[in-house]
C-alpha cells in the first residue's frame, strides 16, 4: 500500500543572464558598494530584459527542472504559483504559466498565492496537504518575481531597491512511498497589523475611482507607484525574531532538536537577518545557506534557488535534514522541516 508522505522530487531555476553589480547601480541612487555590502551582504543581482515578465522566467525554471528527467511533464497534475509581482492584476500566473508551457487543456488546476516572501512555505503547506490528502500527486510550486521593472531608481527607493533581484525556481513535490525522503511540517503565520507599515506596494486603490493617479513630476503622487518600506528596522527586527521564532517552535513540535539540522535554507533578505536569526536559535553559521551575495532578495524564489542551487552542487544529499525558515510582507512568517 503506498503511503500519502510528500517530497521534493525535483527542482529547477532560472536568472537572467544580466548581472547587475553594486557599482553598476544608477548614480540617481545615491548609494554605493560601501553601504550596500556590509548593510545586507548583496553584492550583485539579475534583471530580466525588457518585455520578459514572471511567467517567463518560470516558464525557464520549470523547463530545467524538466530537463533533468526527475519528472515527467505529463505526470504534473496541479500547479501552486508564488508571486508578488504577477504579469497582470489578473489572471494569475498560474494560468499564464500553464498556457505558455503547452498544458493549457484544461486538465491541471492552477492556484496563485500572495504571500510575498513566505511565499514558498506557505505553498509547501499546501502542497504537502493536498498530496497527504490523495488529492495530486505530483505538484509543480513556483516562485518567480520580477522587480526590477517596479524599483524607484532614486535616492528616495534606495533602501528598497538595492536589496532586491529577479529569479524564478520551481519544485515538484510528489507523493512517497518512503519516509527517508519527506516533508514532515509546515508552520505558518500572519499578523495584518504590519500590512503597511512593514514593506508594500499599492500601485492603486479599488475603492477609488480613478483607480490609479499617477502623475511622474509629482513625488507624493507618485509615491504609489513604488514599494515603500516606512520602517525598515521594524521589518528588520521582525523578521530575525519571527523567523527564529518559528523554527523553533516547528522544530520543538516535532521533538526535534537543532543540532540535528543539516542545513538551513533561510528566506534571503539580508544576510544579516539570517545570521542573527542563526545566533538565537544556536545554529552554526556554517549549516546556514546563502546566496543573497549573488541574487539579492527574490522573494518568492529565494529558497527554492537556494534548494537548487546547493542540492545541484552536492552540498545538499537525500535524506539532509533540511529547515527552510520565511518572513516578509504581510506581515507573514512560517518554517518548513523537512528530509530531503
Ligand atoms: O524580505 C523581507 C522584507 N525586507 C526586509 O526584511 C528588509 C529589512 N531591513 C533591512 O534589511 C535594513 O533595515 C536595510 C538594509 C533596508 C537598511 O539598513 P539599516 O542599517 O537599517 O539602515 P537605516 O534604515 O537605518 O538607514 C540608515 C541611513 C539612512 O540615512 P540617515 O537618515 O541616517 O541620514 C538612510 O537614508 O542609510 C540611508 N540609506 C542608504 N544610504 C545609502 C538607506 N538606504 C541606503 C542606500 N545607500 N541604499
Amino acid at each position: 500500500m503506498l503511503n500519502n508522505f510528500a517530497y521534493i522530487r525535483s527542482s529547477g531555476m532560472y536568472v537572467p543572464d544580466r548581472i547587475v553589480r553594486n557599482e553598476d547601480l544608477p548614480a540617481e541612487l545615491e548609494t554605493d558598494d560601501e553601504w550596500i555590502r556590509p548593510r545586507t551582504g548583496v553584492e550583485e543581482r539579475r534583471y530580466a530584459k525588457p518585455n520578459e515578465k514572471t511567467s517567463d522566467l518560470a516558464k525557464k525554471a520549470v523547463e530545467n527542472l524538466l530537463e533533468k528527467g526527475e519528472v515527467p511533464a505529463e505526470a504534473i497534475d496541479c500547479v501552486i504559483f508564488a508571486t508578488l509581482s504577477p504579469d497582470v492584476f489578473f489572471p494569475g500566473c498560474g494560468v499564464l504559466l500553464q498556457e505558455k508551457l503547452g498544458w493549457a487543456d484544461g486538465h491541471i488546476p492552477c492556484y496563485d498565492i500572495r504571500q510575498q516572501c513566505s511565499g514558498f512555505v506557505y505553498g509547501l503547506q499546501m502542497a504537502q496537504a493536498f498530496i497527504e490528502a490523495g488529492i495530486y500527486e505530483n505538484i509543480l510550486l513556483i516562485g518567480a518575481e520580477v522587480h526590477s521593472n517596479v524599483l524607484e531608481f532614486s535616492k528616495r527607493g534606495r533602501a528598497v531597491t538595492v536589496l532586491f533581484g529577479d529569479g524564478a525556481a520551481a519544485v515538484v513535490i510528489s507523493r512517497s512511498m518512503a519516509d527517508e525522503s519527506r516533508i514532515l511540517l509546515t508552520e505558518i503565520h500572519a499578523d495584518g497589523a504590519g500590512a503597511f507599515n512593514g514593506i508594500h506596494m499599492k500601485l492603486f486603490d479599488i475603492g477609488k475611482k480613478p483607480l490609479v493617479y499617477y502623475d511622474p513630476y509629482d513625488i507624493e503622487a507618485n509615491r504609489d507607484m513604488y514599494p515603500d518600506m516606512p520602517s525598515s528596522k521594524n521589518l528588520f527586527t521582525n523578521a530575525v525574531r519571527r523567523m527564529a521564532e518559528v523554527s523553533a517552535s516547528v522544530l520543538g513540535r516535532l521533538g526535534i532538536s537543532v543540532n540535528d539540522v543539516d542545513w538551513v535554507l533561510p528566506h534571503q533578505a539580508n544576510v544579516r537577518i539570517n545570521r542573527m536569526s542563526a545566533e538565537l536559535l544556536d545554529i552554526p553559521e556554517d549549516k546556514v545557506l546563502y546566496n543573497i551575495h549573488k541574487f539579492g532578495n527574490t522573494t518568492a524564489a529565494t529558497i527554492p534557488l537556494l534548494l537548487d542551487e546547493f542540492t545541484e552542487n552536492g552540498t545538499i544529499k537525500r535524506g539532509d535534514l533540511l529547515l527552510m525558515p520565511a518572513f516578509g510582507s504581510g506581515f507573514t512568517w512560517g518554517a518548513t522541516v523537512l528530509y530531503y
